[in-house]
């Protein structure tokens, strides 16, 4: 399988600019796209914002010791890492790859031209 290809659009200049709330979330708009940023162990995720479920916040929710992100309206669990959802209802919440580099922190949104799709 080719792999993905993404665009990376800045998000700040480092992870201090970043407004989680107490438990590590945030939800920011980049590139026209609400995401939920999340600071877990020292390492940060990026989300949809939006629960594939019914809609919930993600940024309104929080986190496990198992590394999900928990959803605040039914508490579905999804795994920070590939979306997964580990609570076993059959949804799948769109994570986005982020990279922290010397000039800011970058998350990579999935780049779709048709190049990509022939691949
Ligand atoms: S809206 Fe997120 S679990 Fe239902």
């Amino acid at each position: 399988m080719a792999e993905k290809e993404y665009t990376w659009h800045k998000l700040a200049d480092s992870i201090t600019e970043l407004n989680f709330s107490s438990v590590g979330l945030a939800e920011v708009e980049l590139a026209g796209k609400k995401i939920c940023v999340v600071l877990y162990k020292d390492q940060l995720f990026a989300c949809s914002a939006k629960c594939p479920h019914a809609g919930g916040n993600m940024a309104e929710g929080y986190t496990d010791a198992l590394g999900n992100i928990v959803c605040p309206t039914h508490r579905y669990k999804f795994s920070l890492q590939q979306g997964r959802n580990s609570s076993g209802e059959g949804y799948y919440l769109k994570t986005y790859p982020v990279e922290i580099r010397s000039d800011g922190v970058f998350v990579g949104f999935e780049a779709k031209n048709f190049f990509n799709w022939a691949k």
